[in-house]
């Protein structure tokens, strides 16, 4: 669960933690560091393991030791009777400080016990030590069976020494806690040399980062990718593309607001001029004349702001996305009714070939824009008493509309230039500014469609847009 940021001093702890996992740092050391108390937990339960042992071998090696000097010292007296003195040797051995305890038996092969404690028990193994329970506190015990001269039937005598395990624990955990210290210090110095890899590893990115941060708002020159690992480089190429594209962009707005500006400049100089000849004019027909002139060109500049606030809303990410549902054939016939009154001043026959509804989705208000400005298009470039026709339809799970003219046509040549921003054929009559294509293309786009631009039959245009249906 997330932890929330408002809950006190415990709550931005736990938040600081929590942040910490996202770090690459943490994430790295931790993995390095997880792995290495795992291997240290494997290594101190086995060096735990060679330590008993060891210690076992001692213990034994002395109990051995200590049972072949007292074995030594069993003599036959005269008489047959079995006798020993044990040799102080035999038990000082033991002596190490750890206050342990010495149990010893001496028995015949025939069960008599020549001396010691006689419930001592003995391993069922010679020569091998063995843990038991005696008088309540743990011993480990080795028993040596060794010949005696003099001795009769099997001339053998049985020596056992038990020593309380005090000394042997304490040497097995000498080893042991050596084993630890060395691990420990192992572990730390490894997390140390990792936290220094890491800094030094992740110095070029901090670099990077900073030389990011550095720039300018107007710096967008490639970052060089060798100030970083081979690993992040594809980073730094990305970055450095998507830099590229920037630019670009930014270069094609400053063309564009050129562009439009020195639009702009033409109409609004000749407003200008045709309001001081049309204040100077004394005669009323020039007069007019003059005024007719300058609704004209108020009228063309109007139409150019109108054309370059639909182009910037039609650009990806300046309207919120919308999937209105349109009637592509409702909107072709609403358009044409719009434009019938100019069709029918220039004599041109405009017709809809439209049979059922074509539905698309898509933002309502740019199809509209696009329909408009391809029917505008058409009219406008068409001479008097020439024909334009729109059809609707579906191909292949697509809408499919068409406009199709009696103009001139475009050339093959500049049938992609058109539909650049400001672009408009040489020599083309009329006003205009060279923005409606570049609109539809936006708004083809936007919708995910297509548009091409082909030959009529006879002469003239015939636009293609195809869109996804609903
Ligand atoms: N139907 C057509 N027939 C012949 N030429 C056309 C046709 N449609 C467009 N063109 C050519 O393509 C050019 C670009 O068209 P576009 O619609 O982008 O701009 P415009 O009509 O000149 O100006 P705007 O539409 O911005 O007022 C036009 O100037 C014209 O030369
Ligand atoms: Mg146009």
């Amino acid at each position: 669960m997330r932890p929330d940021e408002n809950t006190g001093i415990i709550g931005k702890l736990w938040l600081a933690i929590w942040r910490l996992r996202d770090s690459l740092r943490v994430q790295l050391l931790a993995w390095v560091v997880l792995t290495l108390i795992g291997a240290t937990c494997f290594n101190l339960y086995d060096s735990y393991r060679t330590a008993n042992a060891t210690a076992e071998l001692v213990t034994d090696r002395t109990l051995l030791a200590s049972a072949r000097v007292i074995a030594e010292a069993v003599r036959v007296e005269t008489g047959g009777t079995v006798a020993v003195d044990i040799p102080p040797a035999a038990l000082e051995m033991f002596d190490t400080g750890y206050g342990d305890r010495v149990y010893y038996q001496v028995i015949t092969a025939w069960g008599s016990l020549v001396s010691g404690f006689p419930d001592l028990p003995s391993p069922t193994v010679d020569l091998v030590g063995q843990d038991f329970d005696f008088r309540s506190t743990g011993v480990r015990a080795l028993t040596l069976n060794h010949p005696v001269v003099g001795l009769p039937n099997d001339g053998e005598i049985s020596v056992t020494v038990a020593i309380t395990h005090n000394s042997q624990f304490a040497l097995r955990r000498r080893l042991w806690l050596d084993d630890l210290t060395k691990q420990l210090v192992l572990v730390l110095l490894a997390g140390l040399v990792t936290i220094l890899g890491l800094q030094r590893g992740l110095a070029p990115v901090l670099r990077l980062r900073d030389a990011v941060r550095a720039r300018g708002r107007d710096r967008l020159d490639p970052l060089a990718a060798s100030m970083v690992q081979t690993e992040l480089r594809p980073l730094v190429a990305a970055l450095n593309d998507h830099m590229e594209r920037v630019q670009n962009q930014m270069a094609a707005q400053r063309r564009f607001v050129a562009n439009a500006a020195h639009q702009l400049r033409t109409p609004v100089a000749l407003i200008s001029t045709q309001a001081s000849v049309a204040a100077r004019e004394h005669d009323a027909a020039r007069r007019d004349e003059a005024l007719e002139a300058l609704r004209g060109s108020t009228r063309q500049m109007s139409r150019l702001a109108s054309q370059l606030l639909t182009l910037s809303r039609a650009e990806p990410g300046s309207r919120r996305p919308r999937k209105d549902v349109i009637d592509l054939a409702d909107t072709a016939r609403e358009v044409l009714e719009g434009q019938a009154e100019e069709a029918l001043r220039r004599g041109i026959d405009l017709g809809l070939d439209a049979n059922g509804p074509v539905v698309v989705k898509g933002d309502g208000t740019m199809l509209r824009e696009m329909l408009v400005n391809l029917v505008d298009n058409a009219i406008r470039y068409t001479r008097e008493n020439g024909s334009v026709t729109v059809s609707v339809g579906k191909a292949d799970d697509v809408a499919v509309l068409t406009v199709e003219d009696s103009g001139p046509g475009i050339p093959h040549a500049e049938r992609e230039q058109v539909f650049e921003r400001f672009y408009r054929v040489l020599g083309t009559e009329g006003e205009g500014s060279g923005i409606g294509l570049a609109i539809v293309r936006e708004v083809v786009d936007g919708s995910g469609g297509s548009v091409t631009l082909g030959d009529a039959p006879g002469q003239g245009l015939l636009v293609t847009v195809k869109l996804p249906l609903a």
